[in-house]
């Protein structure tokens, strides 16, 4: 059966009205295209070089059966499936297990799951560990958990490590431990690969050169959804296909070239407010997986040259219809500096109708015999409509049918907009200096050995007053 490919559907954003309320006309997209084109053909010959690693996952036959070999040793042993991990080692496996799985899979019965509940535990806050916590209760011997950090230094997963390994441990005692614990880290170095090697748990690699909000389509996120019963194979085969058409240097042929450039169009025109508005609730969480790709990726204080510059597109989150009644009046008649960007679907698995009623008024009557699908649909295109005849330009990303061929495209798509992007704006899209700078402060502050010079930094930053400015 043939894919069904995903759309990029950006006519609105070319409607004269916008392009003349913005300053820019088709001639002036056609115009930036040769730039966009020699980025295209620079990454291609990049990724001969070993560069951009993460085009490359949807290929690696080897990686896809370690993951698949992982699933089977551990299939229908456990109710719960905890991943333990944070930014790039949690938002893709939520991201696809709310696509992909019912979106109450957790409280349907065990017989109606395609397996264990999921639990993403992205946080320190010790009130929602506590709940998960009693949640598991008795259920812990049924329960595993899987570590995840590439840098296997994150303090956030390192704390929750050490509370489950040491639940584990006075529960269920040392082989308890290595049964319901897998690591996924670094193949190499690091602490967590250290501590995989001296207790012994069973582990998956990231694959090097692979950065945490680009591994999603490697252990990191295939494995739990392989064991929550998503096709992790198509999810490739979908990714597989985008990946052919993302490196096309023909640009109007190339949906993640087209992304790129027309977002960036529009950035240098002011238009810094990327907001991406999915109407369906299974693609929410990918919103979310997005909005760190395209934060973290393009906001960067020095360009390829090492000269300071402050560049970076503001991303946003929005779900239809639910914002329609939060934001869309900022949207709409607040300023004009948001690009929009919606996520449709073609076809849903399946359809909810609104009955007929007798006895009630008239005004209810137009919904009668209509349905939920049909509703939303009519949101978007409302919307959109509304946005539109107000000069907000407007985008749509179009999926047939959600399934793991598209989200694979999808996945894909994004991740490749993101270094061409990178290209435009001239930064280094996979590195992230300012979220490190977080993580040594945050050892500081704990005390870790080392960063004894931090802390002395920061114990002066806060006698300056720099942490004590309250209202009471
Ligand atoms: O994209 C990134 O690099 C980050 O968001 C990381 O994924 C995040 O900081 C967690 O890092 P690690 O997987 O090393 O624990």
């Amino acid at each position: 059966m043939p894919l069904a490919a995903l759309q990029l559907d950006y006519g609105n954003v070319l409607d004269t009205a916008i392009g003349q309320a913005h300053g820019l006309s088709v001639a002036e997209i056609e115009r930036a295209a040769p730039e966009v084109r020699q980025i295209i053909e620079r990454v291609e010959s990049e990724r001969k070089a070993g560069q951009h690693r993460y085009r490359e996952l949807p290929h690696d036959k080897a990686l896809l059966k370690q993951v698949q070999a992982a699933v089977r040793r551990y299939a229908g042993r456990f109710d719960n499936l905890v991943v333990l991990g944070i930014g790039g080692s949690a938002l893709g496996n939520i991201a696809l297990q709310t696509a992909l799985n019912p979106a109450y899979h957790n409280v349907l019965p065990a017989a109606k799951r395609r397996g264990p509940r999921l639990f993403v535990m992205d946080n320190v806050d010790p009130m929602q560990l506590g709940s998960l916590l009693d949640v598991l209760g008795t259920g812990l011997r049924k329960t595993l958990f899987n570590v995840i950090s590439k840098s296997g230094e994150t303090a956030e997963t390192a704390a929750q490590f050490l509370i489950i390994r040491d639940l584990l441990l006075r529960k269920l005692g040392s082989k308890g431990l290595t049964k319901n614990i897998l690591v996924t880290t670094d193949p190499e170095g690091g602490t967590m690969r250290g501590i995989v090697d001296a207790e012994g748990f069973d582990a998956l690699a990231v694959p090097p050169g692979v950065g945490g909000r680009f591994s999603v389509l490697s252990a990191v996120g295939l494995f739990s959804a392989g064991m929550c019963g998503i096709k992790i194979d198509k999810l490739l085969v979908g990714a597989a296909a985008m990946g052919a058409r993302v490196g096309n240097p023909e640009v109007a042929q190339n949906p993640a070239a087209m992304l790129a450039l027309l977002l960036h169009a529009f950035y240098v025109r002011g238009k810094r407010l990327h907001v991406m508005m999915p109407y369906s609730y299974a693609l929410k969480d990918l919103a979310d997986w997005w909005r760190q790709l395209w934060a973290e990726s393009l906001g960067k204080q020095q360009d390829l040259q090492g000269q300071p510059v402050t560049v970076g597109p503001t991303p946003i989150k929005a779900l239809g219809a639910t914002d329609q009644h939060s934001q869309v009046q900022l949207y709409r008649e607040g300023p004009s500096d948001k690009v929009f960007i919606f996520l449709e679907v073609g076809k849903f698995a399946r359809d909810v109708k609104i009955p007929r009623a007798k006895g009630l008024p008239d005004d209810l009557s137009y919904l009668q015999g209509q349905s939920l699908a049909k509703l939303l649909s009519a949101e978007k295109r409302a919307t959109e409509y509304a946005l539109v005849a107000s000069q907000r330009p407007c985008l749509t990303i179009r999926f047939p049918v959600v399934s793991e061929e598209t989200v694979g495209q999808f996945i894909m798509l994004w991740e490749a907009a993101t270094t061409l992007a990178g290209g435009l704006l001239n930064i280094n899209p996979y590195d992230q200096p300012a979220v490190q700078t977080g993580k040594v402060f945050t050892f500081a502050l704990m005390g870790k050995k080392g960063y004894e010079k931090q802390a002395a930094e920061f114990a002066e930053f806060a006698g300056r007053g720099g942490e004590a400015r309250v209202i009471r």
